[in-house]
């Protein structure tokens, strides 16, 4: 099986010893205490899962820096983007050594995980600014994941943490939240041996699962893993259960049995386009997949990235940093012509009519009046289940 990211082994941050547990939150009780960020809150959960393997824990500003500038910690350790725990003020904690962070997204702000604080750094403007930028590709508060990470405090506290608890993904996605520690165990269940992992952000129309179809097919795998981002996104995006409930409506009725799992992870989305790519890239490696699906404007957002920027990122990821091969997509689109959904540069004597291209906003203005995609466009079962959910907003 392919091995995790500069470790031969998965090293999940959270305490699986019952007794090791049990002991640890009684402590934590104890301990200063603070509520962290929700994207903090998030890393923290990925940690926990393995995804993150082989960090142990927050970076401090230095390797936070490094990591936006180069994609490589100060010591030379591959990772695509800072894992920081940015706090508002550390009034709670001072410079204690010991702290729990607390949980933002659950009532009562349950204890979440324990940190052994390395260091309390203040953040400078400039310094926020390079991260911005080398991250995000542009610093315009416009930006969700722009605004949500400049809208988090300036005193960065790292140091290694012990995860405690999954947020609130075990609870609300009981079928579908996943650490990579169960997906890879999964993976050896089945005897898969050549996977592909798909991400989403969003319900699949026909392009989506073609696009899964052609990628198993090419890279004769013996198995799909649906892999939805189950965290916080912006407003206007559909609700994880929604997309979720679709996901799994398409591939009871369209997939093959046991050829594709349906599963998910708990991080708030980024929407850093080509660096959250690799950012996918590693996680997807890490819970045991050998190959990666992107495709056109992977986790972006607006204009901000160019079509395949999240593509020919991969050709500045450090020289054998990442084993998972990348399968590069080019835009799919059902063509009149052939009646299938192909990819548009393989079908080069086809004009822009001759494919069924719908809007995002078209789309959402079809379902929200209660008229189904064009089945060249969204499975009929599919479509039903985004129909409901737009006129229940009414
Ligand atoms: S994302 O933010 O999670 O990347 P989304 O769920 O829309 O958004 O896309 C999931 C994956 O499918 C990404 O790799 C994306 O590039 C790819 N994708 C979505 N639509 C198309 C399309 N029409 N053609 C090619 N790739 C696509």
């Amino acid at each position: 099986m392919i091995k995790p990211i500069g470790s031969s082994e998965l090293k999940p941050l959270f305490i699986y010893d019952s007794e090791v547990h049990h002991q640890v939150m009684q402590e934590a009780e104890k301990l200063p205490s603070i509520t962290i960020s929700s994207q903090a809150a998030s890393n923290a959960v990925m940690m926990g899962g393995g995804y993150f393997t082989p960090l142990t824990g927050f970076m401090n500003v230095a390797d936070a820096l490094s990591v936006s500038e180069s994609m490589r910690m100060t010591d030379g350790a591959f990772f695509p983007v800072p894992v920081m725990c940015l706090l508002e003020t550390t009034d709670a904690i001072k410079d204690a050594a010991r702290i729990a962070l607390r949980d933002p997204n659950m009532d009562g702000n349950p204890i979440l995980a324990v940190m052994d604080v390395q260091a309390i750094e203040q953040i400078n403007d400039q310094q926020m600014e390079l991260m911005t930028q080398k991250v995000y590709g542009t610093t315009d508060t416009e930006h969700p994941g722009v605004k949500t990470f400049n809208s988090q405090g300036r005193f960065a506290v790292s140091g290694t943490i012990q995860v405690l608890h999954f947020s609130y993904f075990q609870d609300d996605f009981p079928d579908t939240f996943r650490t990579a520690v169960e997906i890879r165990n999964k993976i050896a269940e089945r005897g898969w041996e050549r996977v592909v992992a798909f991400q989403t952000r969003n319900p699949m129309h026909l392009a989506h699962e073609e696009l899964c179809h052609m990628a198993m097919e090419r890279l004769n795998c013996d198995g799909l893993v649906i892999h939805m981002l189950l965290g916080k996104l912006k407003p206007g995006d559909i609700p994880a259960p929604v997309r979720d409930a679709a996901i799994r409506k398409m591939v009871e009725l369209y997939f093959k049995p046991n050829s594709a799992m349906v599963t998910g992870y708990g991080f708030d989305m980024l929407y850093a386009g080509p660096r959250e790519a690799v950012l996918h890239a590693y996680f997807r490696q890490n819970m045991g997949a050998t190959h990666f699906i992107v495709g056109r404007d992977h986790a972006g957002v607006g204009d901000y990235y160019g079509a395949f920027d999240a593509q020919t990122i991969f050709d500045e990821v450090p020289e054998g940093a990442l084993q998972i091969e990348i399968f590069k997509a080019d835009h799919t689109a059902y063509s009149k012509k052939l009646n299938k959904v192909v990819m548009m540069r393989e079908a080069p004597d086809h004009a822009k009519e001759d494919f069924v291209l719908l809007s995002g906003t078209k789309v959402r203005e079809m379902l929200g009046k209660g008229i189904a995609p064009p089945p060249e466009f969204s499975r009929p079962e599919v479509a039903k289940i985004l129909m409901d959910y737009y006129q229940s907003l009414k």
